[in-house]
């Protein structure tokens, strides 16, 4: 039998979900079909539902809808309350849709496993605190940092960001414009959509030591402006987000599947496959 499965977007033409979950389900062997389907804002909840009446068995969902989906979800897993956003919808057997959010997992995953980065005991600067900043927090928070400190534009937004979680850890907030630190990070990450228009978020280049490593969540078949930036001042490593892209695929393709895949090879075809 072949298992349907698709990821929802707008735009959604650009996606390597669909030749990243392929790649998985050939290592098991697996039939998959996986669709990219492009919505709206005033038909996404019906697309999927719709989608799921017609058979599917699990979806991913990207951009703009990720609170829409953690909206109409049946049921939560503990990862997809904290985050507030869903981009993994599956479908349990009474029918009912279970939401989970697995890009903090993918990313965390990339940073450590992959790329040897340590976060435990490491001073943590994250800059931005919209959507992706609270979906990535709680599994950072779970490797136990030394500090983490949110660096964003409007610095009420990181503070209402920071007492969400503060029966997790205390977090310590400042501005991008005139930041105030406590501590160099060991890690820098940029969470904030700024790469998208070409802009770097941070204009301050003391913020970086000669030890920090810096992690961009988007990625381009060229170096984001955040990663040119961090190389033209120092960074001791610079990492974009095609390893937390194929990390969290690999945990929905979990969810749905039960198998872990292997993600080293398909992290390396999509460094090779970017841009085409
Ligand atoms: P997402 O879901 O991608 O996180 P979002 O919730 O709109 O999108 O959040 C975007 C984040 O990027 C915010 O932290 C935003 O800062 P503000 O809260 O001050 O708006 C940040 N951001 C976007 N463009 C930026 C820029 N050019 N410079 C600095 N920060 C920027």
């Amino acid at each position: 039998m072949t298992d349907k499965f698709a990821i929802f977007g707008n735009p959604v033409a650009q996606s390597k979900s669909p030749p990243i979950h392929q790649q998985f389900a050939e290592q098991f062997g697996l039939q998959i079909e996986y669709s990219r389907i492009f919505s709206t804002d005033e038909q996404f909840v019906d697309d999927l539902k719709r989608f799921f009446t017609d058979g599917a068995a699990g979806c991913n969902v990207t951009a703009p809808f990720k609170e829409q989906a953690f909206q109409c979800c049946d049921k939560l897993t503990e990862k997809a309350a904290r985050a507030r956003a869903v981009n993994t919808v599956f479908k349990n057997p009474d029918n009912t849709l279970l939401g989970h959010n697995s890009d903090g997992v993918g990313l965390v995953t990339d940073i450590v496993n992959n790329k040897q980065v340590t976060i435990g005991n490491r001073h943590i600067m994250i800059l931005g605190a919209g959507g992706a900043t609270r979906g990535i927090l709680e599994p950072i928070i779970a490797e136990h940092p030394a500090s983490i400190t949110l660096v964003n534009r409007t610095v009420a937004r990181a503070e209402s960001l920071a007492a969400e979680f503060a029966d997790l850890y205390t977090i310590q907030v400042t501005s991008t414009t005139q930041p105030e630190y406590v501590q160099t990070p060991d890690l820098l990450i940029n969470a904030t959509s700024a790469s998208l228009s070409a802009n770097v978020p941070l204009e301050d280049t003391g913020v970086l030591g000669a030890n920090t490593a810096c992690y961009d969540l988007s990625y381009a078949e060229q170096p984001t402006s955040f990663l040119q930036w961090a190389n033209a001042h120092g960074a001791s490593q610079c990492i974009d987000g095609k390893g937390m892209l194929v990390e969290q695929a690999a945990n929905s393709f979990f969810v749905w599947t039960g198998h872990t895949p292997e993600t080293t090879g398909v992290i390396r075809w999509l460094e090779q496959n970017c841009g085409k």
